[in-house]
């Protein structure tokens, strides 16, 4: 029976449906993510043929060479930039990850945070925590409409197609969509626009919200220049990978003015913050929980675990990372 290394403590659904399956497993005992080194050295402690895998792992050629019995390496997450996939491919390693299933509770997340940051939420609840609320006032915390709003959203994949779905029939959005391929399926349904380049999208938009993969093609796709093209009025959301926005540069355009606000779910160095930014008051910060509730991250343990299942068992794999 095949042996496999769980990375850090996931939903138990995960772990049991393995242990189910006569697998045997060894779950990393660290109360938090593990180091290279320490991933390496918990490797090496026995022949493991599978590893589930967080998106806090950096996986490259030093972790499959701590593993060489590994066959495949599971991610429970949507995203795979935290592996090395082509020296995966190159050693015949497969890769796997849990799309779709996320999909819907990312997208409320999304819109969780457009909400909050237009209607500047978090601000005025510290303000009533302060104890600074002395009575209602006709222009206290006045914010800003979604209905009738222009949407530009960059990636229209599942997660981003999804928003547009929520943006469009619950908030009356108007839509214009970037990506490297057109979806005419979000055209017809949602009358949404395609734009060939960002900045086409970027100079008409009252919120640009982000739904692309990190790739190096995508790193720092919103820098400095792309701000600059933003209205002044408008608002950024990121709920997909930090590295995407030039976060330096992010602090520097909301200090400026250059655009008014921004909500944030993950970050370009995590768990660190640009600096000036947790300074901002135009700013909402979430700790890279967009897909967290507990329905959403058990179905992606179990995912993962069904996943691994697949491959021991010679079924097709339900997610294979190409
Ligand atoms: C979360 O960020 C994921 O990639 O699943």
């Amino acid at each position: 029976m095949p042996h496999i290394f769980v990375t850090r403590h996931i939903p138990d659904i995960g772990i049991r449906l393995l242990r189910e399956k006569g697998f045997f497993v060894t779950v990393s005992e660290k109360n938090g993510a593990l180091t290279k080194e320490e991933l390496a050295s918990a490797l090496k402690q026995k022949p493991y043929d599978g590893v589930l895998s967080l998106l806090t792992d950096r996986i490259d050629a030093e972790i499959f060479n701590a593993a060489p019995s590994a066959k495949i390496f599971s991610n429970c997450a949507v995203g795979v930039d935290n592996i090395d996939v082509v020296e995966a491919t190159r050693r015949g390693i497969m890769v796997t990850n849990t799309p779709g299933i996320l999909t819907d509770t990312v997208a409320e997340h999304t819109i969780a945070l457009m909400l909050a940051i237009t209607r500047r939420v978090v601000e005025a609840d510290r303000f009533i925590r302060e104890l600074r609320f002395k009575g209602w006032e006709p222009e206290l915390f006045l914010g800003t409409d979604l209905n009738g709003k222009h949407l530009g959203i960059l990636g229209a994949g599942r997660i981003g197609a999804r928003v547009i779905h929520s943006a469009v029939r619950g908030f009356n959005m108007r839509v214009s969509y970037y990506d490297v391929s057109r979806n005419e399926s979000i055209e017809r349904t949602y009358g949404a626009v395609f734009r060939d380049t960002p900045e086409k999208l970027l100079s008409e938009a009252d919120i640009v919200s982000v739904h692309v993969p990190l790739l190096p093609t995508t790193h720092h796709l919103l820098d400095a220049r792309r701000f600059s093209l933003m209205k002044r009025s408008a608002y950024l959301i990121n709920t997909s990978r930090g590295p995407v926005v030039d976060e330096n540069a992010l602090v520097s355009v909301l200090r400026q003015g250059i655009i008014r606000g921004a909500a944030l779910d993950v970050f370009e160095h995590e768990p660190g913050l640009a600096p000036g930014l947790a300074e901002l008051p135009n700013v909402v910060l979430t700790p890279h929980i967009a897909s967290a509730t507990e329905e959403t991250r058990g179905a992606m343990a179990r995912l993962a675990a069904e996943n691994l299942i697949a491959f021991f068992e010679g079924h097709p794999l339900p997610n294979v990372v190409p």
